[in-house]
This record gives structure tokens, sequence and C-alpha cells, in this order.
């Protein structure tokens, strides 16, 4: 697909696309060891649960989904989106006929955009040019406004606006509020949110009658002042690493119509890989060559090479490869330097079904001229050379800041 010809205006600005992704709201994972991958994610990563779906519900009978282990999806969050981390059961959703391509473990990519116009305008825009979405419309839990179209390797991409905010009382939305999901594009434009909460009151709803978490394990770390279970507080999603059948064909699509930028490619050992943003930070998604797999001796279940969460800052970071490798997780630098240049720091871990999670406290940013740092300036240290300490530099506390209690 080449760039449309024609610009569009995108709240005053003139666009390619009809809207403009401004970050990695959630991402998801379809996981078959369902129990230590919840362990995982919400017992050592720290993530909390905001709401369960159980998938056995959809099932024409029993049976269907008998012997396939815990049959429910949970929804997960680090900050104050509803969720930021979706797991849900591979083997349940494969004999529902769910399942994805092979190698597809992502459940869903889902990229935050400005305003619920650019989501209408979205759907509106894909379908002129023949591209094909999954569905639209707004989905319970979670209430975000969106819309979901594949990569040309089966990856599913979101677009949404205004996912639901958990706020104070770690309470999500009731039930009985799910009255506003969508399973079609809405008219627009749709009452407010202040408004659906003021029409709940209006019919007596218990607007704490939502899911909320207790967490389980005691809060024993002085996280920088808050007393938290785990000694460190993830504070961003991304990037997402994908291995890819068709680099230039991937290209294509999240560049013409996704809009992402290319910051970066690289050549590593004769592979091209492609390193693209949707705001300032270096990359939030990264296309490498399928034969970089085998060679970086990465699982052979997954086309996902790699999973980023940023913790709040680097002591963090140094406190999470040891509380992790005292809980008998291993930390590994097997996505070499060359493969996420603009982080310097990186330890990669696994998931119980083997997805890389890289984690990390500081990545390059880009500015008015579009130019990342050259090569040879950065400082890209194994993780058996970290110091205590660094040095401040243009990468230190930039980006995406984090909103809110770390607890
Ligand atoms: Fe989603």
């Amino acid at each position: 697909m080449s760039p449309s010809p024609e610009k569009i205006n995108v709240g005053g600005i003139l666009l390619d696309q009809p809207f403009k992704i401004r970050r990695l709201g959630h991402f998801g994972f379809n996981l078959v060891n369902m129990d230590e991958g919840v362990r995982f994610y919400i017992d050592w990563l720290g993530f909390r649960l905001s709401d369960v779906m159980d998938y056995s519900k959809r099932a024409k009978s029993p049976d269907q989904v008998a012997g396939l282990g815990d049959p429910n999806g949970y929804f997960t969050r680090y900050g104050t989106d509803h969720h930021a981390m979706v797991l849900f059961p591979k083997r349940v959703r494969d004999a529902l006929g769910r399942s994805e391509k092979p190698g597809i473990t992502v459940n869903q990519i889902t990229w935050q955009v400005g305003s619920m116009s650019e989501v209408g305008n979205a759907i509106r825009w894909f379908t002129e040019k023949g591209i094909k979405l999954q569905r639209s419309g707004r989905d319970m839990p979670g209430s975000n406004w969106h819309t979901y179209l594949f990569d040309p390797d089966g990856h599913q991409n979101e677009l949404y606006y205004g996912i639901e905010q958990i706020g104070w009382n770690g309470h999500s939305k009731p039930r009985v509020m799910y009255d506003r999901g969508f399973d079609h594009p809405p008219a627009l434009p749709q009452i407010s949110e202040q408004q659906e909460v003021q029409d709940a009151l209006a019919k007596n709803v218990d607007l704490l009658s939502g899911y909320r978490a207790v967490e389980k394990l005691p809060a024993i770390f002085d996280v920088d002042g808050i007393s938290l279970p785990r000694p460190f507080k993830i504070v961003r999603l991304g990037p997402v690493y994908l291995f890819v059948e068709n680099p230039e064909t991937a290209e294509s699509f999240y560049r013409d119509a996704l809009g992402f930028t290319l910051t970066e490619e690289i050549v590593f050992k004769g592979n091209r890989c492609l390193f693209l943003r949707c705001n300032t930070e270096h990359h939030s998604l990264a296309l490498l060559p399928l034969a970089l797999r085998d060679v970086l001796g990465l699982s052979s279940h997954s086309k996902c090479a790699a999973f980023g969460l940023q913790v709040a800052n680097y002591r963090q970071l140094r406190d999470a490869v040891k509380f992790l490798r005292d809980h008998d997780v291993k930390v590994t630098e097997v996505i070499p330097p060359d493969l996420h240049p603009g982080i310097d720091y990186a330890a990669h871990v696994f998931d119980p079904d083997g997805h890389c999670i890289q984690l990390y406290h500081a990545m390059e940013q880009i500015g008015w001229d579009g130019k990342p740092r050259p090569k040879e300036l950065r400082r890209p240290r194994l993780l058996s050379q970290w110091p205590e300490v660094l040095e401040a530099d243009s990468n230190a506390y930039l980006g995406e800041p984090f909103l809110g209690p770390w607890g």
C-alpha cells in the first residue's frame, strides 16, 4: 500500500492517516501454562488483576473445554488503564475455535489513538482502503471504543480510544454497566463517561460492586518510599518485538496503514531489522526476520521475539534482576544489545510458556529532527558489567511518565 496522496485533517493537523497512534495501550498473550503464567505476571512482575472472564461460558457444552485447564481469561494492569496485560487460555480458546495462525501467541497489540473520532474515521478509512477489520465496537470489560485488524503475519492489532480508568478505590466498572457495550461501530457522538456514571447512579447501581483485587503477597520491600511486594514497579509497556515472514510487507502495514515512523534499521548477521515508533520513544515496535528466531535461540512456539516492560528507575532494574533470580527466574541476555538499540541496559526473562520479556529502565527519545543517536555514542553494557549507578544522560527519566501511585 502506498501512502495516501491526500492528507487528512486530524484535529487540525494534516496527516496521512485519519488517526495518530500515541502509545501502546495494552498487550496480551494466549498462554498454555495458565496457572504458572498468571503467577509469573501477577506475583513476580506485579500486574494487578482487574477483571476475570470465564471462557467456558462460551462452550456449547462443558465437554468442549473439559480437561483443558483454567478456562478464565485475566485482565491485568500496572496503572489506571483497566488492562495493560491480558492473559488468555490458549488451549480453551483453541477448543472454542478462536485459534490464531501458527506461531501467533500474541492475543493483541493495542494502540491508543487520540479521540473517539479517530477510531470512527479509522474504521471508515480502512474499509475504503480494502483493509479487512475483524470487528469494531466497545468491549466489556475495559470499555474502550475500538477496531481490530490483523497485520500481514496474523498479529491482531487494535486501535482504541478511552479505556476505563480504575481509580483510587481499585474497583473495576460494575458488570451491570456492561449494557453500554457495542458489537458494531457506534454512531457518533456518544454520551460521555460522566453521563454514563450519572445514568447508573440514577438506576441505583452500586458503583463499588465491580471487581477489586487483593494483594496476596506481603509488602516487604521499601520501593523508593512505598511498601510493595516486589522491589520494582512497572511503569510503561513495550516495545513489542515481532518476528515476521516478510519485513517489507510488515513495514508497509505498520508504516502506511498504521502510521508508524521508521527510527532505525540495522543489519544483524545478514538480517534487516526495523525499529519503528509511534511517539518519541526510539522504538515501540521492532520487526525482525523470522530466520533470526533460531539464530537467537528463542522459543519456536511464538513469533513474538520479546515484549518490553519499563521499570521506574535503574536501581529498580537491578533489584528486579536480583528478585527474579531469587525466585528461580532465569535472567539472560538472549537479545543482544544490537537488537535493542536505544536501550542500553536490558535484562531478559522468560514466562512459563517461553515468551521473552525484556526489562529496562530508560529508552532513547527522538527529537524534532527524527534522528536516533549515532551507534558509536551509545553505551550498552552486558548484565555482568552493570555499574551500581549511572551518569545522567539524555535517556534518563524521559518519555511517557507514569501517573498515579505505585501500589
Ligand atoms: Fe484490547
